[in-house]
C-alpha cells in the first residue's frame, strides 16, 4: 500500500500523582537503603496513586494536557490508543473509558500491552493509520498504577516502579517532519523473566493465586538487565539507520527510564553527551509505558527539544519487546 502521509507529534502532556515514596520511605518498609537503589538503579523517589485514582484517571488528565498544548479539541481525535500493562480491568479497555471521560465521541479506542515498550509500539501503530490516511488525528497515551501490582514486602521489584501518564497528539506531519523511522521487536521465548503471573486465563484469579502473591509483579532482574543494555542500545542505532542519518546527526534521546546504568550504556554507544538524553527517573522511577511521554512532555515542556531536532525514543520491556523511533520535531 502507498503511504501518503507521515505522522508527527502536535502536543504532548503529563500527570503525576502527587504522592512521593522516597528511599528513605522504603528504608522503613523492606530491608533496603537509599544507597543501595540510587548507586544501582538511580532511583531516589517515586509517585503513587491512591487508592481511589485507576490508571484512566491519570490517562484522562495526561490526554487533556496534550489536547491543550496540541490546540485540539477532543471532538477531532478519531483514535486513541492507551498502552498500559495495568488497566483499569480486563475489560472495557481503559481507552474507551479515557474516551468517555474526554468525551472524544468521533475516536475508536483501544489499549496495546507491550509494557515498557508499549509507548513506542502505540506510536508505530498510530503512525500506521496516518500514513495510509484511515485516520488522522490520533492520542497516544503510556499510562501506568504499578503501584497496585508490586508487592511491597519484596525488595527486588518494589524499589524500581511509579505511577503516572505521559499523552502526545499525533497527526499529518509538514513535509520533512514526524516520524522518520520506526523499529519493533519481540522475544517471546525469554518473556519468563518478567511477568504478573495469574488474573488472567492461565491462572485466574483464586484465593490460592493471591496466598502465592502470583497477582504481583515477578522479575529475573539480572536477565532483564542483561537484555535491556543489549537492545536498548541496538534499538536506537537501528532507529539511525533506517531514516537513513547518521549517530552524528542525533540531537536528542529520550529513553525509557528503568535504571541509569542501562541508560548510560546506550548514552555511550550512540555517543551522545549527557545534556542530550533526558533523565527523570530519579523522581519518578520506572513507569513502564508512561515513562516515555512523561519524559518526553518535561524534554518539549522545558525547551530541550526544538524544532528540527532529531529525537530518538527508545525503549524495552516485558514480553520480551523493544522498540525505537525517530522522530524529526515539529513545534
Ligand atoms: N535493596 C538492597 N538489596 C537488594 C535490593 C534492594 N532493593 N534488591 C536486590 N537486592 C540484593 C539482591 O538480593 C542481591 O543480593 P545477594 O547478592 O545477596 O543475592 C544483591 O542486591 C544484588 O542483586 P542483583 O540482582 O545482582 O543487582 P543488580 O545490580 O542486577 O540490580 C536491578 C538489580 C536494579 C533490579 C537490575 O538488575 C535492573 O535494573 N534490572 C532491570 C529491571 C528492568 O529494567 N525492568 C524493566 C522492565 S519492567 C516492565 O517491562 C514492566
Amino acid at each position: 500500500m502507498k503511504l501518503t502521509y507521515r505522522g508527527g507529534i502536535i502536543g504532548t502532556g503529563s500527570f503525576l500523582p502527587e504522592r512521593i515514596l522516597t528511599n528513605q520511605d522504603l528504608e522503613k518498609m523492606v530491608d533496603t537503603s537509599d544507597e543501595w537503589i540510587t548507586i544501582r538503579t538511580g532511583i531516589k523517589e517515586r509517585r503513587i496513586a491512591d487508592k481511589d485514582t485507576a490508571t484512566s484517571d491519570l490517562a484522562t488528565k495526561a490526554a487533556q494536557n496534550a489536547l491543550v498544548n496540541a490546540g485540539m479539541e477532543a471532538s477531532e481525535i478519531d483514535t486513541i490508543i492507551v498502552a498500559t500493562i495495568t488497566p483499569d480491568m480486563n475489560f472495557p479497555s481503559t481507552a474507551c473509558i479515557v474516551q468517555s471521560n474526554i468525551k472524544a465521541y468521533n475516536a475508536v479506542a483501544f489499549d496495546i500491552g507491550a509494557a515498557c515498550t508499549g509507548f513506542i509500539y502505540a506510536i508505530v501503530t498510530a503512525n500506521q493509520f496516518i500514513s495510509t490516511g484511515l485516520y488522522k488525528n490520533v492520542l497516544v497515551i503510556g499510562a501506568e498504577t504499578l503501584s497496585k501490582f508490586v508487592d511491597w514486602k519484596d525488595r527486588n521489584t518494589c524499589v524500581l516502579f511509579g505511577d503516572g501518564a505521559g499523552a502526545v497528539v499525533m497527526s499529518r506531519a509538514k513535509e520533512g517532519y514526524g516520524v522518520l523511522s520506526q523499529y519493533l521487536g519481540a522475544d517471546g521465548t525469554s518473556g519468563n523473566a518478567l511477568a504478573i503471573d495469574a488474573g488472567g486465563s492461565r491462572n485466574p484469579a483464586s484465593i490460592e493465586t493471591i496466598r502465592r502473591n502470583m497477582h504481583y509483579i515477578r522479575m529475573d532482574g539480572n536477565e532483564v538487565f542483561k537484555f535491556a543494555v543489549r537492545v536498548m542500545a541496538s534499538a536506537a542505532e537501528e532507529a539511525v539507520r533506517i531514516a537513513g542519518l547518521e549517530k552524528s546527526e542525533v540531537d536528542y534521546l529520550v529513553p525509557h527510564q528503568a535504571n541509569i546504568r542501562i541508560i548510560e550504556a546506550a548514552r555511550k554507544r550512540m555517543g551522545l553527551p549527557e545534556e542530550r538524553v533526558y533523565v527523570n527517573l530519579s523522581k519518578y522511577g520506572n513507569m513502564s509505558a508512561a515513562s516515555i511521554p512523561v519524559a518526553l512532555d518535561e524534554a518539549v515542556s522545558s525547551s530541550e527539544i526544538k524544532t528540527g531536532d532529531n529525537v530518538i525514543l527508545v525503549g524495552f520491556g516485558a514480553g520480551l519487546t523493544w522498540g525505537s523511533c525517530l522522530v524529526r520535531w515539529e513545534s
